[in-house]
C-alpha cells in the first residue's frame, strides 16, 4: 500500500520511522516532512493546510491510506474533503475535531457524558470572568478557548495573576479568535499522564500511557511549551488506572461522540491528572501527542499500517507493547516557545544501540542538517529501566555540548 503522513514535526517523524518498519507499505510520502524524515519517505513540497494539493497528490499518487498529524489541519475538515474524494484517511472529522478545537465544547461534552474533568465556567465578558475569580479565588485556571498551540493556558497561582490572564486574552486579544471565549477551571492537583487511543466509532484501542513534561525548565519552571520530553510506560499510572481511564474518559467519549451524530475516528488523546479523586481529564487532542508518540511508537510490537487498517476496517489490532521503557528528550532552540534563531548547525549525534533520534524542526541545507523550528529534535532511548534509558538519552545529548543556540532538560525520567 502507499501512505501518506501530512505534517513536518517529530510526532510524524515517529509515525514514519514506525511505518518505514511495515512490510504491507510499498511507498511512503510525507508532506511537508522534515530533515530526518527524508531518510524514510519522499518529501513532497505540500503544506499541511494545503487540503486540495494534497488530495491532488494522493489521488495522483494512488495513495491507499492518508495520516493525519497536527490539528490544524483537522480543523480545517481535511478528513471530510478526503472522505468526499473516497480516500482513505485515518483522521477525525472537524465535527469530531472539536473535542480538540474547542475547550467550551469539550468541558460541555464531558458534563453531558459524565467524564470525569476538573469544575469550569466559560466567559466572553471580562467583568464577568474577573467577579467569578474573586469569588473562587486561586489557584485557578484560565484557557483560551480556541487553538493556542499549547500556549494558551495560564495556571494562576493568584488572583491578580488570573484577572491579568483574563485581561490579555478578553481584552488585548493575545490570541485573537481562539481568545473570544475562554474557560476558567479549577486548579487540580495531582501527576499528570497522558492516554491515547486508536478509535473507530465505538471501538477503542488504548495505547500505553505516557507522561509530558510541559514546561521549558527544569523542576517544571518556565513557559508551557508543546512538550520538551517525556517517558513511556508511566510507573505510578497503573494497569487499573489505565482500565479506568480507557472506561471512563476514552470510551465515553467515544460513545458520547456517536451520541452527539459526529462520531470519531482516529487518535483521541487524553491529557489528565490522577487526582485524589481519580483520573480527571485536562484536555482532549484529536491526534497523536508530540513528544508522548516519539516515546509510544517505538514500543508497539505491530506492524502501524496493518494496525490502521484493522482499525478503519472495524477489526481489533491486538495491539502489542514491547516490555521496555522509551524516555526522550526535546532539544529546543534557544528563545523558544518565544522568538529563535532558525539556521544553526546541528552536530552528527552518534546514538548507542538502544537510543535513537526523531526530528522536529531540521531541514537539509546542502546535505547538512540544520535548525528550523522550536522544538529541533528529540533524542529517545529505550531499556529495561527508566534509569538506564535515562542515561543512554543524556549520553548521546553530550554530542551537543559543543553547538551553540540549543537548549534542554536535565532533568526528564529523573524524578516523576
Ligand atoms: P492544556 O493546554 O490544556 O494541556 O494545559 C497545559 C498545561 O496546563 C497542562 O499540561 C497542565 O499542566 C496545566 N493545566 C491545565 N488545566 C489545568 C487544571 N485544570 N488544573 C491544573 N493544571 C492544569
Ligand atoms: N504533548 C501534548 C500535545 O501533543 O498537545
Amino acid at each position: 500500500m502507499n501512505v501518506l503522513v501530512i505534517g513536518k514535526g517529530g510526532r510524524e517523524h515517529s509515525i514514519l520511522m514506525k511505518l518505514a518498519e511495515s512490510e504491507r507499505v510499498d511507498n511512503l510520502y510525507a508532506a511537508p516532512g522534515n530533515g530526518g524524515i527524508t531518510q524514510h519517505a519522499t518529501c513532497v513540497d505540500i503544506n499541511e493546510t494545503e487540503i486540495d494539493k494534497l488530495i491532488d497528490f494522493a489521488l495522483t499518487n494512488q495513495v491507499d491510506l492518508t495520516v493525519v498529524g497536527p490539528e490544524n489541519p483537522l480543523l480545517d475538515g481535511i478528513a471530510n474533503r478526503f472522505q468526499a474524494e473516497g480516500l482513505k484517511v485515518f483522521a477525525p472529522t472537524k465535527e469530531a475535531a472539536l473535542l480538540e478545537g474547542s475547550k467550551s465544547f469539550a468541558k460541555e461534552f464531558m458534563q453531558k457524558y459524565d467524564i470525569p474533568t476538573a469544575g469550569y465556567a466559560t466567559f466572553t465578558d471580562a467583568e464577568a470572568a474577573k467577579k467569578h475569580i474573586k469569588e473562587s479565588g486561586a489557584p485557578i485556571v484560565i484557557k483560551a478557548d480556541g487553538l493556542a498551540a499549547g500556549k494558551g493556558v495560564v495556571v494562576a497561582e493568584t488572583v491578580e495573576e488570573a484577572v491579568e490572564a483574563v485581561d490579555s486574552m478578553l481584552v488585548d486579544k493575545a490570541f485573537a479568535d481562539a481568545g473570544e471565549t475562554i474557560v476558567i477551571e479549577e486548579c487540580l492537583v495531582g501527576k499528570e499522564f497522558s492516554l491515547m487511543a486508536f478509535v473507530n466509532e465505538g471501538n477503542v484501542y488504548p495505547m500505553i500511557p505516557a507522561r509530558d513534561h510541559k514546561r521549558a525548565f527544569d523542576n517544571d519552571e518556565g513557559p508551557n511549551t508543546g512538550g520538551m520530553g517525556a517517558y513511556a510506560p508511566v510507573e505510578d499510572i497503573t494497569s487499573e488506572i489505565v482500565s479506568f481511564t480507557t472506561r471512563e474518559v476514552l470510551q465515553k467519549a467515544a460513545d458520547g461522540m456517536m451520541e452527539e451524530g459526529c462520531p470519531f475516528t482516529g487518535i483521541l488523546y487524553a491529557g489528565l491528572m490522577q487526582t485524589e479523586d481519580g483520573p480527571k481529564v485536562i484536555e482532549f487532542n484529536t491526534r497523536f501527542g508530540d513528544p508522548e508518540t516519539q516515546v509510544v511508537l517505538p514500543l508497539l510490537e505491530n506492524d502501524l499500517a496493518q494496525v490502521f487498517s484493522d482499525v478503519l476496517d472495524g477489526n481489533d489490532p491486538q495491539l502489542q507493547w514491547e516490555d521496555s521503557i522509551a524516555v526522550g528528550v526535546v532539544v529546543a532552540s534557544n528563545g523558544y516557545p518565544g522568538s529563535y534563531d532558525k539556521g544553526v548547525s546541528l552536530p552528527n549525534f552518534n546514538p548507542s544501540e538502544s537510543a535513537y533520534i526523531v526530528h522536529a524542526g531540521t531541514k537539509k541545507v546542502e546535505g547538512k542538517l540544520v535548525s528550523d523550528g522550536g522544538r529541533v529534535l528529540l533524542v529517545g532511548a529505550k531499556e529495561s529501566s527508566i534509569a538506564d534509558a535515562t542515561s543512554e538519552v543524556y549520553q548521546t545529548l553530550t554530542d551537543l555540548d559543543n553547538s551553540k543556540g540549543f537548549f534542554y532538560r536535565n532533568d526528564i525520567g529523573k524524578h516523576s
